[in-house]
């Protein structure tokens, strides 16, 4: 069987253990120097060690960090954080990444659906505008599971030009 064709129930969303911080770290080392390419202005931290946030997922009960695994294979990562905003929780996709070997196979699109899922109700993320396969992914995933209307607003952020997607996901998306 081809990586491409293994089946949906093969991939998995699974907690990552704080025992299993080094290994996330790792990933986002290289998720972050992949993202900097896109920043007009270098803004945040450059590695994981210097990001101030990545620690409080193990420590806070609103933050959430999953492995996204094929066959028990670590193929990328999520970060999703449950804000209150304006007395209603919203779930914010704050960071996402499949490793470059395992891309374009659609697993990427199956992770974001089942983390979405998981987490029935309001949503929200952003992304740098030029971040065309990021804005390209998100676009056309979103649409396939939004319920109602998806927002979409362009906005200034500190490195530059950036998105915000605002959308709401059924419990069976
Ligand atoms: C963006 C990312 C998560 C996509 O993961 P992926 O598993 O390759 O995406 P999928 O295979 O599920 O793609 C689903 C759809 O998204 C779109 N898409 C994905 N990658 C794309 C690319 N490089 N160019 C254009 N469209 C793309 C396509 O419509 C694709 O459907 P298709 O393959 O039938 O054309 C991955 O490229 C990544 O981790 N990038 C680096 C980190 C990042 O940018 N994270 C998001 C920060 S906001």
């Amino acid at each position: 069987m081809t990586r491409g064709r293994k089946h949906a129930s093969d991939l998995t969303l699974r907690p990552i253990e704080e025992s299993e911080q080094a290994i996330v770290y790792r990933l986002v080392d290289d998720y972050f120097a992949e993202l900097a390419a896109y920043e007009e202005r270098p803004v945040g931290p450059v590695c994981a060690a210097d990001d101030p946030y990545l620690p409080l997922y193990w420590t806070e009960p609103t933050r959430h960090p999953f492995f996204i695994e094929l066959s028990g294979r670590v193929v990328g990562f999520a970060l999703v954080r449950v804000v209150s905003e304006r007395s209603a929780e919203v779930a914010e996709l704050a960071e996402f990444y499949i490793r470059p070997i395992w891309r374009r196979q659609r697993l990427g699109r199956r992770a974001a659906i089942a983390v979405w899922s998981r987490f029935p109700g309001r949503w929200k993320l952003q992304v740098s505008v030029n971040n065309q396969a990021a804005e390209a992914f998100w676009s056309s995933s979103i649409e396939a599971v939004a319920s109602g209307c998806v927002s979409r607003e362009e906005f200034e952020g500190p490195d530059g030009p950036r998105i915000w997607y605002g959308f709401a996901v059924g419990a069976a998306a």
